[in-house]
């Protein structure tokens, strides 16, 4: 097909600039406003998809992305915009898909923060080279530093260039303020090279190490093993946890769903009256049991197991429910038995706002969504956490 020229009148929900011709145009790497040549990659029924050849015209908020590998890495979509505006972007986002989903306008400023390093676990992909997957492929990116993850990880990442890497084809690195971990993925390493990693772990053996790192927020001590959820972004964390804090009532009986390892029933644990977590992960719980005994404390408790099928086979009677679920949002068995325990307060972590808008719809017909909150947790890519706030 041949080359166009386009001006990108909007964003879509994956930063893609949109073009209109008789159908629209989702176009890379392009901003609204901006005049752009453009050759067609993909060709369907309703849409085209398309990458720019020529800036016949930028906008003001582009900015030059100072990753060397931002063209063809899958981590990041937006660090051609300047952050400002990505979190504008964001804001709208959310605004978009909760009236578009679930007809409610109560969605308040995003809460920003912090734009680089942030990210405390990467996923290298070995084979040959070491880095990430490229956009929408399997094919690796090799990465020799990336903007977005703490510099701990980024020393190892440098570390990494420098071995042998034969037979290995993953590898997981997390890190906390003080403490580092990999886990390997097949392969041999030669751990004298990484005397100052606190645990790692290969194959599921531990070789050196605890084969867990702790993390702290403020006073508060979370162990975290391989498998565990933890969030990635721990400014971004302790913003949202705060909002939950603010949220749940003082002296309330909570359930704090889709739990990981504690870590939101625990943090507002002082508040409360008592506290009950439940999470599938049989690993997280078992973090979460020892997070507990950490933090010395003796009013909350942990069951392991899907959250459908607990709340169906148990009588909860609290004030407050917290949910934390995956992507994918809660399933029609969690928002049914949620509604029959008759909470006060329902709290509603999300990392979708599509799911989060599918469930509000539900929701509201028992509870007034009363605001949503979206949350800055992963910079420069499309993604939006929100806290929404529902009353009975
Ligand atoms: C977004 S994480 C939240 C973890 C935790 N609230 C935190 O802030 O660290 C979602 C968690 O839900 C758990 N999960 C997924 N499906 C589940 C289910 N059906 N029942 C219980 N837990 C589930 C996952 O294992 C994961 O730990």
């Amino acid at each position: 097909m041949k080359n166009l020229e386009v001006e990108i009148i909007d964003l879509d929900h994956f930063g893609r600039g949109i073009a209109k011709t008789d159908k629209p145009i989702f176009v890379e790497n392009s901003l609204i406003g901006e005049v752009v040549k453009i050759k067609i990659t993909k060709e369907k029924k309703k849409y085209l998809e398309a990458q720019v050849i020529k800036f016949i015209k930028t906008s003001p908020y582009r900015v030059n992305s100072k990753c060397p590998y931002y063209d063809k890495c899958g981590g990041c979509d937006l660090l051609h915009m300047d952050y400002h505006e990505q979190l504008k972007y964001k804001e709208k986002k959310v605004r978009e898909i909760i009236k578009k989903f679930s007809g409610l306008e109560c969605v308040k400023k995003i809460v920003p923060s912090v734009q680089f390093n942030y990210r405390n676990k990467v996923t290298l992909h070995v084979n040959k080279k070491i880095g990430y997957y490229q956009r929408k492929s399997y094919e690796i990116v090799a990465i020799g530093n990336c903007l977005i993850a703490d510099v701990k990880i980024n020393n190892l990442i440098e570390k990494f260039q420098k071995c042998n890497l034969d037979g290995i084809n993953k590898i997981v690195i997390r890190v906390t303020d003080k403490e580092s971990m990999l886990i390997f993925d097949g392969g041999r390493i030669d751990i004298s090279k990484f005397k100052d990693v606190d645990t790692i772990i290969v194959d599921n053996k531990i070789l050196t190490g605890r084969g867990y790192i702790k993390e702290q927020i403020g006073k508060l001590k979370f162990v975290i093993s391989p498998t565990s959820f933890f969030q990635v972004n721990k400014v971004g964390m302790i913003n949202i946890y705060n909002k939950v804090l603010e949220y749940v009532d003082k002296d309330s009986n909570v359930l704090d769903l889709y739990c990981g390892t504690g870590t939101i029933g625990i943090y507002v644990c002082n508040k409360v009256k008592e506290v009950l977590g439940i999470e599938i992960n049989e690993e997280a719980i078992a973090d979460a049991l020892v997070n507990k005994k950490l933090n010395n404390l003796s009013n909350i408790n942990f069951k392991a197991g899907d959250v459908g099928k607990i709340l169906s086979d148990n009588k909860f009677k609290v004030d407050n429910v917290i949910v934390d679920p995956p992507r994918s949002g809660l399933d029609e068995n969690a928002i049914k038995n949620i509604i029959q325990i008759e909470p006060q307060k329902i709290i509603y972590v999300s990392c979708d706002p599509v799911t989060l808008a599918r469930d509000l719809n539900i929701l509201k017909q028992n509870y007034k969504v009363v605001e949503i909150t979206p949350f800055d947790m992963f910079c420069n890519t499309y993604h939006v956490e929100c806290v929404a706030l529902l009353e009975k």
